[in-house]
């Protein structure tokens, strides 16, 4: 069980801050939000939190099945806030997605801009959507330079956000002493820019981090992906924002499993005023653009490390 746990905290997660905490009983595991790393600022009704618990949720359930358990998924109260996978015993049953849990890792760097197959572009389309989300799938050049102008406004808007920009810095870890002592965060060698010491990263980031190279960093990422994916759940509530991370995992893991690193570029979908005009490009009138995320082939980056299985599992 403590094995299953570890690979659910293998996934992706927002500003790496792990949110969740796992129950063991003897048939079943509850994965629960952690409050405490919540992100007001980037994530005020904790939207990224309960799609975070849902890519947990998945990883879990594939591993599950590989270690030759069934697993049966509900959110399991009023407020829909916990997960609880009820496990049985069925014949194992391994799988390339699997497998795959360990080498995914969320890629902030340029890309070849080579095309993808078309029939794995179809492959990673379906392993995005399930009867509560969709997925929309970009790669003609005119429409990602379109997207790249909707990530562009938000995040001008981010970086001219006080409170945006306070937490961020809280999160990143710049040195290499720092991400081990804390084992969560944003690790600056993990979005490919160098390790300093703490302090003389924040002073730096004040001079370095601004909204014209930021812009600048986000135009040569999307020009040089093969393509892009937004995920769009029916309904927006915290069981839907679930659904989205199992249907967001389960694409990434697919990815993966083809060679291809994916990022995130939610910046589109983050700021309101934004994802409102992003939702009119899309044309899907009052759902929610849930996240967007851009794929290709590219180098592999430091991974973000994680917190021990005992930090997180609860009684
Ligand atoms: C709901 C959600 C939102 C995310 N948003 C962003 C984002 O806006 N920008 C970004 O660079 N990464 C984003 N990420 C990726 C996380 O930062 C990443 O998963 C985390 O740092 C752990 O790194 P890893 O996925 O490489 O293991 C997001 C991940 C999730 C699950």
């Amino acid at each position: 069980m403590r094995e299953l746990v570890r690979y659910a905290t293998l996934a992706p997660n927002s500003h790496n801050t792990q949110p969740w905490k796992f129950r063991i009983d003897t048939d079943r595991i509850d994965v629960l939000p952690d409050f405490s790393r919540r992100c007001p600022a980037v994530d005020p009704d904790d939207h990224h939190l309960f799609v975070t618990l849902g890519c947990a949720t998945e990883n879990l359930v594939l591993a599950a099945r590989a270690h030759g358990l069934r697993a049966d998924v509900s959110v399991f109260n009023a407020t829909a806030d916990a997960i609880r996978i009820d496990l049985e015993p069925a014949a194992p049953e391994d799988s390339p997605r699997f497998r795959a849990i360990t080498k995914r890792q969320c890629t902030r760097a340029n890309y070849d801009g080579k095309p993808v197959p078309s029939e794995q572009l179809s492959a990673l389309e379906a392993s995005a959507t399930n009867e509560d989300v969709a997925a929309m799938m970009f790669t003609a050049k005119r429409d990602l330079e379109t997207i790249l102008e909707y990530v562009v406004a938000g995040n001008t808007a981010q970086m001219n956000d006080k409170a945006f920009i306070a937490e961020l810095k809280q999160w990143i870890r710049f040195s290499e002493p720092s991400i081990v002592e804390h084992r969560d965060g944003l690790f600056s060698a993990s979005s490919g820019n160098p390790t300093v010491p703490n302090w003389v990263g924040k002073t730096m980031l004040n001079f370095v981090f601004t909204e014209d190279s930021e812009n600048e960093k986000y135009t040569g990422h999307i020009r040089s992906s093969a393509g892009v994916i937004a995920f769009v759940s029916q309904e927006d509530n915290r069981e839907s924002w679930i659904n989205v991370g199992r249907c967001y995992e389960r694409f990434a893991l697919q990815a993966t499993v083809f060679g291809l690193r994916h990022a995130h570029i939610n910046q589109a979908v983050e700021v309101p005023e934004v994802r409102a005009q992003f939702a009119d490009y899309l044309g899907i009138g009052e759902q929610r653009p849930d996240l967007l995320v851009r794929f290709g082939y590219g180098p592999e980056l430091p991974r973000s490390l994680r917190r021990s299985v005992d930090q997180v599992i609860i009684a």
